[in-house]
């Protein structure tokens, strides 16, 4: 058991129609991904329940079986640079891609929201789940996993080399000695791998944080090694708390075989929380939902998870052992493995999957989620939880004002916030750049300086 006064990191999953495919049909709820008045109202709300980060996930394409979350709504880093301007703490998580974007265009467009922020941004870096994208990027098929992480692992390195590009305090824009900034603090990365070849230096000061968070949500074994080499934070589906906490030993050893400390990455599994004042009206609440949700709707979206189209089956026959996927491996094998556990057929699993995708799924009081997110934090299976609301604005402000007082009166949460940037919410080292670590070796011991291009 965890007896310590570490404290529950949480952040917000934004999927503007709700997490619950139906989300958008409950009477209360509000979407529409083009709806800023929207956006700002949950930003607001996160930031009043002192949460560490609004996430914002993207998909760089979409078809007709797309779910409303997904069929049209902002870019997220364009909308996140809006929000920074209407908050003053959260911080704020997108998605970018590394198959489908360029590692120079990432690197500026984190580092552009982390100054504009003043220290928030947040890189969740994915290979792109969605095999539909390749399409839009003159691609015929999309990479194959491996592929898509041999990518991911060099891009995350010159993402994180472009941020060292200037060190610290190199622009002292002397307007009497002309000097705007010190070329001896400028480095030009000039990196060559396998598949990515990047010169630099990033044109931008560097990021207030150092680096912004950089966020890793793939859960594979190549998943795994990523993020325990590269991130800061593990974003992960996990839905019984035994193989959460053997997710959670094996990223925090992973990250020590890669030489950094196991506190480095925080471990986050999502939750749904279906939230009403008696344990009756949660499931009510929860029953309500369920019965919004077409089985026709449902069947494509477990199609999509699943990397198999499942139209064709008999929806009240068991779910056949369709075999791993090369979209998302980890999630494909999640379900399946929940589906055979609970001996669910096509249909049942398909509304699993309507309600929560294969995250933990948690219908109650706030109690009821309070005692969840304390139970598992406590038994080592996470450092914090990605919350999910099932819709917006009102799935939100129920944890907020139902669960976050909760959690605050355990000691588990914060009941301000103390820090200014993101990296300190999440007590999170700010990386000191390189030229920087190797002039102190350099002053401690002369003989041993290092050179550095
Ligand atoms: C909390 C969370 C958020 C995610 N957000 C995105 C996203 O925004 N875009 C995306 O393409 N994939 C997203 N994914 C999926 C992952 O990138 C990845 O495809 C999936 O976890 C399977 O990983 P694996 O192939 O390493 O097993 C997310 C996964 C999790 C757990």
């Amino acid at each position: 058991m965890k007896t310590t006064t570490k404290q529950l990191k949480l952040g917000v999953f934004v999927l503007h129609a709700g997490y619950h495919l139906a989300g958008w049909r409950h009477p209360e709820a509000i979407s529409g991904g083009e709806n800023l008045a929207l956006m700002i109202e949950i930003a607001k709300t996160a930031e009043a329940g002192k949460l560490d980060m609004l996430f914002f996930p993207d998909v760089p394409g979409s078809t007709a079986d797309s779910t409303p979350s997904v069929i049209s709504r902002f870019e997220p880093l364009t909308l996140l640079s809006t929000l920074s301007a209407h908050t003053k703490h959260i911080g704020l998580a997108a998605t970018a891609s590394t198959t489908y974007h360029e590692p120079m265009n990432v690197a500026r467009m984190f580092a552009s929201l982390d100054h504009l922020s003043q220290g928030r941004a947040a890189w969740n870096l994915v290979t792109t789940l969605a095999k539909e994208a390749a399409g839009n990027f003159g691609a015929h098929e999309h990479l194959k996993h491996a592929d898509r992480y041999a990518r991911a692992t060099e891009f995350v390195q010159i993402v994180r080399g472009l941020w060292d590009s200037w060190e610290d305090d190199a622009f002292p824009r002397d307007k009497a000695s002309g000097q705007y900034f010190d070329v001896s603090k400028l480095h030009t990365l000039n990196f060559r791998g396998e598949t990515l070849s990047v010169r630099g230096p990033l044109n931008l000061n560097r990021p207030p944080q150092g680096h912004p968070v950089v966020v890793v949500a793939g859960a594979s074994e190549d998943g795994r090694r990523l993020a325990a080499s590269h991130a800061d934070v593990s974003f992960t589906a996990q839905h019984d708390l035994a193989t959460a906490q053997a997710y959670y030993r094996d990223i925090k050893e992973k990250t020590r075989l890669a030489g950094r400390h196991p506190e480095e990455v925080l471990v986050m599994p999502a939750v749904v929380p279906v939230i009403g004042a008696t344990e009756r009206e949660a499931k009510e609440k929860f029953d309500l939902l369920q019965s919004l949700t077409p089985i026709e709707q449902a069947i494509p979206l477990l199609s999509f998870f699943l990397g198999h189209d499942v139209s064709k089956l008999p929806l009240d026959e068991p779910l056949p052992n369709l075999g791993s996927s090369e979209a998302m491996k980890s999630r494909t094998d999640l379900l399946l493995e929940l589906a055979l556990k609970e001996r669910w057929t096509v249909r049942q699993l398909a509304l699993s999957v309507a309600a929560s995708r294969g995250h933990l799924l948690v219908v109650g009081t706030p109690e009821t989620v309070a005692d969840t997110l304390e139970h598992w934090f406590k038994a080592g299976a996470a450092d914090g939880f990605n919350i999910m609301p099932p819709y917006f604005p009102g799935g939100l402000r129920d944890f907020v004002d139902g669960v976050v007082p909760l959690l605050q009166a355990r000691g588990l949460f914060r009941r301000d916030y103390t820090g200014t940037t993101l990296r300190e919410h999440l007590g999170l080292q700010r990386p000191r750049h390189p030229q920087t670590m190797a002039h102190e070796v350099r002053d401690r011991s002369p003989s041993l300086t290092p050179t550095l291009a």
